[in-house]
């Protein structure tokens, strides 16, 4: 099948990691939307503050490119702490957990992104840690082996995880706050579009910044990428970002007026052509896409189900009459209504 690339990639392109910083909000009042979380977080701050603890330990379950990575910087930042970040399948061995545990100051946020792909002897060797801030360390092999608990100071583990459900249940049940985070509205998404510009220093007018608030599907990273490509289209073209020139260069991109990229709309039409519409199950969909079933779950599927043009039910995957609408399909007598 023919490589396509996703411009609503949500996941993040190697050379974005300098753009993404420099936009990146750097204190809650600045992180837009996300409102009850974002309450709720101010207020356990101000208490661990108050009583000069580490903040609990935070778990942030969400599709890519909503803000669990800048949350973690923002809560170390209005901790005053230091952030140590890594990710699951970095960690290894228990001895990786340990040098970075010995090494935390009181207080410390530590990171782990995509905490889902722990391995499980770290996994397991996490739960006294975050417990009692006791790491157990044998020392030893065979009957002479011998356990020594080795304290580590009181830290905030932070986990992020764009699926709670592939984390077991000891290691989610030790997170005492545990944060899902919605896609983006229009407003919120439309206000990201002008901050971004402003710090990108490039004017915008009003339609032009909902045009791409509109196609970027809840996501802020996309709505990052997306106005580099329409800026670039812009300085081309005489300078400011209008209507015009913002539709003219997402029609260039094939980002439809729903948000959905030629990835949306090729998972779409194969529902459609080759089952009927569905139900189809997700394994069955990832072979004939030539995708991994994980991605279509974790990536491409949140995104299509919350705009309604798929749905999930218990015999599989099912495109709705929205979606057969949307891309111009005629709609079968038994398609599923949208849910909303
Ligand atoms: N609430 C927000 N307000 C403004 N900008 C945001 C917000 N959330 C995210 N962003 C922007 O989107 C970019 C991507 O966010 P972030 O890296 O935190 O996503 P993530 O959830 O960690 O994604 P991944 O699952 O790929 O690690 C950030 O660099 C930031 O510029
Ligand atoms: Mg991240």
């Amino acid at each position: 099948m023919e490589e396509i690339e996703r411009i609503l990639e949500a996941s993040k392109l190697v050379e974005e990691d300098r753009i993404e910083n420099s936009l990146r909000p750097n204190s809650l009042d600045d992180f837009v939307g996300q409102d009850k979380l974002k309450e709720n977080l101010k207020i356990f701050i101000e208490a661990a503050k108050t009583r000069k603890e580490a903040l609990d330990h935070c778990l942030f379950y969400a599709p890519p490119g909503l803000g669990k990575t800048t949350l973690s910087h923002i809560i170390a930042k209005e901790m005053g702490a230091n952030l140590r970040m890594t990710s699951g399948p970095v960690l290894e061995r228990v001895g990786d957990l340990a040098a970075i545990l010995t090494n935390l100051n009181e207080g410390d946020v530590f990171f782990i992104d995509e905490i889902h792909r722990l391995n499980h002897l770290v996994e397991e060797s996490l739960y006294p840690v975050m417990e009692d801030f006791e790491l157990d360390i044998i020392i030893g092999q065979g009957p002479s082996a011998k356990t020594i608990k080795l304290p580590v100071p009181h830290f905030t583990l932070i986990g992020a995880t764009t699926r709670a459900g592939l984390l077991s249940s000891p290691l989610r049940d030790r997170f005492g706050i545990i944060g899902h985070l919605d896609f983006y509205g229009l407003k919120e998404l439309n206000y990201i579009v002008k901050r971004s510009s402003g710090i990108i220093n490039i004017e915008i007018d009003d339609d032009a910044s909902q045009e791409i608030a509109r196609r970027s599907r809840g996501t802020p990273r996309i709505v990052n990428r997306l106005l580099k490509r329409v800026r670039d289209f812009a300085q081309v073209k005489g300078g400011k970002i209008t209507e015009d020139i913002a539709k003219e260069a997402l029609d260039a991109l094939e980002v439809d007026n729903a948000g959905l990229d030629k990835m949306d709309r090729l998972l779409l039409s194969v529902m459609v052509e080759k089952f009927g519409g569905g139900p189809v199950g997700v394994e069955t969909l990832a072979v004939a896409i030539s995708e991994e079933s994980d991605t279509i779950t974790d990536v491409y599927e949140p995104y299509l189900i919350q705009s309604g043009f798929m749905a999930r039910t218990s015999r599989g995957r099912v495109v709705t009459e929205a979606g057969f609408k949307h891309l111009g399909f005629e709609v079968p007598k038994n398609a599923q209504k949208e849910l909303f």
